[in-house]
């Protein structure tokens, strides 16, 4: 939770709150009759989640059960902005096509329903099925505004279309007003289910263990470390492969205000220890919009751990130009561990069958010819900002070098190499059409690259309003929302005294999956 929430208040009587209900409905109906292309707004991402309507914040309950991939998610069912916290739910076989379901986990009364985890009891371990019908079982933060947070449970007997909250809830309460997104997974060496949950102000993550989902026994905790600067959230814990390895590591992210960071180290089934060699804050993502990022339970042992984060930041989520909907999810990525000169980083790639949206290749070049040359997508046959782009630069560059996309009649959010920092980067400061100051003063984001090969690989997914950048390979990655006035619709190359600047670069329209 942050500062910046805007809670509505709720009405006290359930007439007045069933009338409300009904009103808002009505009104919901009457707007998207009026909308008559969703999906097609002004800065509405193409291949990113977003639901139809209305505010949406972190992901929540990623879980694979028989062949589906569900995401709930944070959503207020009444207007565009924080409030009436609900759990949203839509459902892919693909991870890329999303079929929206109904609401899943509705508020009730005075309290919210705030993050958290649905795992498949696929044993009944819980007794809230039956063997012939194991439950889906949803573990998350009930939310009483100014007095307690504490992790309750739901259950579906239908594969998620509906749910039941659990009539002895809370099922962990410790008394306390900041308690809570709780992380569920299963501990096999162990044979119990294992809850990370944060305790914010303490900047800790607390680890819990249970046999039946219902009765929970504290293990351990682990923090306050690395970043403390802001409020801790949504913690997640998952095993993860080394890259070009046979062996693992567990990685703990947590998300603090509008950042994330993450520790990898191990994990026994009763304490997380950080790796020795980690000395420094380490960030999944060096743009300004990406948090609660949670990785998917229950994959089947042949899926890579894959993640997804709400791609906004709570320091202007609220006014961000958008409507009839606000915020959206990241691309789902695969999580992999890398050690490097001791020290061990994060990479992701972002998922491989994200290659389906592709549309016949647009352009390509080996080497860009002039020194500031544009490219226009008309001209080459793309007729919206949603495209994959993907470029190399040399390391041995001594001056900026790059590209700039979504561009108004003058700007861009550029995306390079900076010799004088030795860092990647992205200044999204010329799209500055949203005049929210907390933006516009987030705008300048680096991070640091391997120069000891002397190409610098990007791929560039531009989704109208979301840019999402993966440098070699995933070992770094930026995430940046930009809403240019009228945009140019072109690639431009950054103006530089040496052409050919820009290697490699392909340019490949996609696929709406709306
Ligand atoms: C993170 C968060 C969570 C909370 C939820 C409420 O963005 O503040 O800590 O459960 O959002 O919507």
């Amino acid at each position: 939770m942050n500062k910046n929430f805007n809670p509505i208040s709720r009405p006290k009587n359930s007439l007045l709150f069933s009338i409300l209900f009904a009103l808002s409905m009505i009104s919901i109906t009457i707007k998207s009759i009026a909308q008559e292309k969703p999906y097609q707004e002004p800065y509405r991402p193409q291949f990113h989640f977003s639901p139809k309507t209305n505010w949406t914040n972190d992901p929540n309950g990623l879980v694979y059960v028989k062949g589906v991939y569900h995401l709930f998610y944070q959503y207020n069912p009444f207007a565009n902005v924080w409030g009436h916290m609900t759990w949203g739910h839509a459902i892919s076989k693909d991870l890329i096509h999303w079929k929206h379901l109904p609401i899943a986990i509705p508020e009730e009364k005075d309290t919210m329903i705030f993050s958290g985890t649905c795992v498949f009891d696929q044993n009944n371990s819980s007794g809230l099925g039956s063997k012939q019908k194991p439950p889906m079982v949803a573990i998350y933060t009930g939310h009483v505004k100014d007095s307690n947070q504490s992790q309750h449970l739901a259950y579906s007997l239908d594969e998620g279309k509906t749910w039941t909250k659990y009539n002895k809830n809370p099922i962990l309460d410790l008394g306390k007003k900041d308690f809570r997104d709780p992380k569920v997974f299963w501990f096999a060496p162990k044979k119990y289910w294992v809850m990370c949950v944060n305790l914010p102000q303490e900047h800790q993550v607390q680890f819990y263990s249970s046999t039946n989902l219902l009765k929970w026994n504290y293990l351990s905790d682990f923090g306050p470390k690395g970043d403390t600067s802001g409020v801790w959230e949504c913690p997640d814990l998952v095993q993860i492969p080394v890259l070009n390895s046979t062996s693992k590591k567990w990685i703990l992210q947590v998300s603090l205000s509008e950042k994330m960071q993450y520790f990898i180290g191990e994990f026994n089934g009763v304490k997380f220890i950080v790796d020795s060699n980690q000395k420094t804050i380490l960030r999944p993502n060096a743009g300004p919009d990406y948090y609660a990022g949670i990785s998917y339970g229950q994959l089947p042992a042949t899926q890579l751990p894959t993640s997804i984060a709400w791609a906004n930041n709570w320091s202007y989520a609220g006014n961000i130009p958008t409507s009839p909907w606000k915020g959206a999810m990241t691309l789902p990525r695969n999580l992999f561990a890398q050690n490097t000169n001791g020290v061990w980083h994060l990479v992701q790639k972002p998922i491989a069958t994200l290659n389906m949206l592709r549309k016949k290749i647009a352009f390509q070049k080996l080497a860009t010819e002039t020194k500031d040359e544009t490219i226009s997508l008309e001209s080459i046959g793309i007729n919206s900002d949603v495209y994959e782009c993907n470029f190399e630069l040399s390391s041995a560059s001594t001056e900026k070098v790059g590209i700039s996309v979504l561009n108004d009649k003058f700007r861009g959010v550029e995306i390079g190499y900076e010799p004088s920092l030795k860092k990647v980067y992205i200044n999204r400061t010329k799209t500055n059409s949203f005049s929210d100051r907390s933006f516009s003063d987030i705008r300048y984001f680096t991070a640091p690259v391997n120069l000891t090969v002397d190409k610098i690989k990007f791929k560039v997914f531009v989704d109208n309003s979301i840019v999402e950048v993966f440098v070699n390979d995933g070992e770094s990655v930026f995430t940046v929302q930009a809403f240019p006035v009228h945009s140019d619709k072109n690639i431009k190359i950054l103006n530089t005294t040496t052409p050919g600047s820009v290697k490699n670069l392909q340019v490949y329209p996609l696929q709406s999956i709306w």
